[in-house]
């Protein structure tokens, strides 16, 4: 029997010119390498500078996974921008970076699940393409988070970073087994009674504001990791596979030690985490498919490989999907 797949054909990334240290940082507010470091992994962020926008970081990781796949922009079907930070409150930013990238047909929108944006908006792509609605489709995470930030409010402004990331992806043919390359399952949860423990207090309707990021880190903590270690044995369970199968995990990047906690939760070997935060720190929508791009580029994911992507965000929301590169 042939079943419609999605696969993934290529990366690209972006990150924007300036690159804030812990050190830049703890000459702001009273912080310490030492302590981000030890508290989250982080050791520098990039921050978006003038010029830079989630639009043009957007359209800088769109182009590159284009070019590398050698895909003219009017052969994408559907472009789906996760973000929690877009251009203006509208339109979608999603049509701007497709009248950008010179795409004059198909259809552009946004996608709002915070930092689980990019395997919520994978999961709305991969059910357009297996129903047939679209062949190729441009799935990207692209935040300007930085300018949600209190710069004063030590407990959040050492945490979070800018950048984008996209995938390319087409519909396959596949024998409907989980052999199959692309895309094998994807589970999206979301639980609004913790719409307060990690939520920006501003917004159009509310107050007519943008707002700041207000976080119960604990309470965040916590939820992180046992909502990551499900999604990911619901992705096993779903398929049939042990988490021995699995040859890379692509977590959300909000902190070190999340990862290496939900890790242990699932007895995960550490060594198969593709882990970014140090450098990026937490890019909301964006960390996945930053860290995706990294391994591809680097040659850590490999052809036939068994990839689990995976994050959790506001809402609260989190999901997974299992994925044959
Ligand atoms: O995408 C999801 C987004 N968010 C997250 O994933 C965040 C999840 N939460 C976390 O990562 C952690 O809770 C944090 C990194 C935010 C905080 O780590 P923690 O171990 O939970 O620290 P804490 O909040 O218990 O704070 C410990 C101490 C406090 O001082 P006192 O009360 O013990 O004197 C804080 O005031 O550390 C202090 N503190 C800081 N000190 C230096 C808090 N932030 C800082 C800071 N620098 N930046």
């Amino acid at each position: 029997m042939t079943v419609r797949r999605t696969r993934f054909v290529s990366t690209g990334s972006a990150l924007p010119r300036q690159c804030l240290s812990n050190e830049d940082l703890s000459r702001l507010v009273d912080t310490s390498d030492e302590w981000i470091i030890q508290r989250t992994g982080i050791r520098q962020r990039h921050l978006a500078g003038d010029g830079e926008t989630t639009g043009t970081l957007a359209v800088d990781a769109a182009r590159t996974a284009l070019e590398r796949a050698d895909v003219s922009p009017d052969d994408v079907d559907l472009i789906v921008v996760a973000t929690t930070t877009a251009d203006h409150t509208f339109p979608a930013t999603a049509t701007r970076v497709q009248a950008d990238l010179g795409m004059t047909r198909g259809v552009a929108f946004d996608l709002q699940a915070v930092c689980s944006g990019f395997v919520f908006a994978l999961a709305t792509a991969d059910n357009f393409i297996r129903l047939g609605q679209a062949d190729r489709a441009l799935v990207i995470g692209s935040e300007t988070f930085t300018r949600l930030l209190d710069w004063t409010d030590r407990t959040t402004c050492v945490l979070f970073g800018d950048g984008a990331g996209a995938v390319l992806l087409e519909g396959t043919d596949g024998t409907g087994t989980v052999a199959d390359q692309g895309v094998l399952s994807t589970h999206i949860y979301s639980d609004g009674r913790q719409y307060e423990k990690l939520m920006v207090d501003g917004g159009p309707s509310s107050t007519r504001t943008v707002g700041h990021v207000r976080m119960d880190g604990k309470e965040v903590f916590k939820h992180a990791v046992s909502n990551m270690a499900y999604a990911l044995e619901e992705a096993l369970n779903s398929t049939g596979f042990s988490v021995d199968d699995l040859d890379w995990v692509i977590p959300h990047q909000a902190n070190r030690r999340i990862l290496d906690a939900t890790a242990k939760r699932v007895a995960l070997d550490p060594a198969k985490i593709v882990v970014s935060v140090e450098r990026h720190a937490n890019t909301s929508a964006a960390s996945v498919p930053l860290a995706l791009d990294e391994a591809v580029c680097d040659g850590r994911i490999k052809a036939g490989q068994l990839l689990l992507l995976e994050a959790m965000g506001g809402g609260f929301t989190w999901g997974s999907a299992l994925v044959r590169w």
